[in-house]
């Protein structure tokens, strides 16, 4: 791997590579493509049914998370694709009381959101998404969640995440404090050593995965 001598130097010395962001901007979007090449293709392996218990096992897992029963508002997502499955988590959570706040997608990337509803609240949107049909409240709404839950093919041990290459969530997670409990929903093998980071990725402070459950990131 490219500069693993000095690396390894700075490792040796506690020194947080990373901090320095100095990796040139088309190197880190290379090294961020290839690696969502391989988790694509992992997730692509899957069964329908191993995505179901995944889904599954992920919803339980956030609702029994405390940060959850103590949440007023969430914002969370409606998977897509390979992702695990989040429609049985979305309808529990808003079942439960909170008021939950799904993405809309807008032309430039960035993320607005809207109240869900029920499942008869949505509306097909771009890129396959199924979006809320409710009036969008503004990017800045995502401020008002208790608890943030995102997508993400992998996060490394510090929290940097790795998502689909929009930079959507890197805009809507700077606008949020860093107290504010985000977690990001991932296969389990996809918590792995280091995800490339630029000075404009946003960390996440936990993971959930279907057999691992909970891991709480620095
Ligand atoms: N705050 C920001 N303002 C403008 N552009 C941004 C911002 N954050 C990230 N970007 C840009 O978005 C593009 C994609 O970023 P990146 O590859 O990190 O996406 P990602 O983290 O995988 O996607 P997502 O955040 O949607 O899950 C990059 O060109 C990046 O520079
Ligand atoms: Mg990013």
């Amino acid at each position: 791997m490219d500069g693993m001598a000095g690396s390894d130097h700075a490792a040796s010395q506690g020194i947080d590579t990373r901090d320095d962001r100095s990796m040139p901007e088309r190197q880190l979007a290379e090294r961020k493509s290839m690696l969502r090449r391989d988790l694509l293709a992992a997730r692509v392996r899957l069964s329908v049914s191993d995505r179901k218990a995944a889904g599954r096992a992920l919803r339980d897992t956030v609702l029994g998370l405390p940060e959850t029963g103590m949440a007023g508002t969430i914002a969370a997502y409606l998977s897509i694709g390979t992702e695990p499955g989040t429609a049985a988590l979305v309808f529990a959570l808003w079942k439960r009381g909170s008021y939950v706040l799904l993405p809309v997608l807008r032309p430039d990337n960035d993320l607005d959101w809207a109240s869900y509803e029920g499942p008869d609240s949505l509306a097909p949107g771009p890129h396959g998404l199924l979006q809320p049909a409710e009036p969008a409240r503004g990017v800045a709404a995502i401020c008002s969640a208790d608890l943030i839950i995102v997508p993400a093919l992998a996060a490394d041990r510090q929290g940097y995440r790795l998502g689909r290459g929009g930079g959507s969530y890197d805009r809507a997670l700077a606008r949020v404090g860093s107290a504010v409990p985000t977690v990001a929903l991932l296969y389990d093998g996809e918590l792995v050593d280091e995800v490339p980071a630029g000075p404009l990725d946003q960390r996440v402070r936990s993971v959930a995965q279907p057999a691992r459950g909970i891991t709480r990131l620095a």
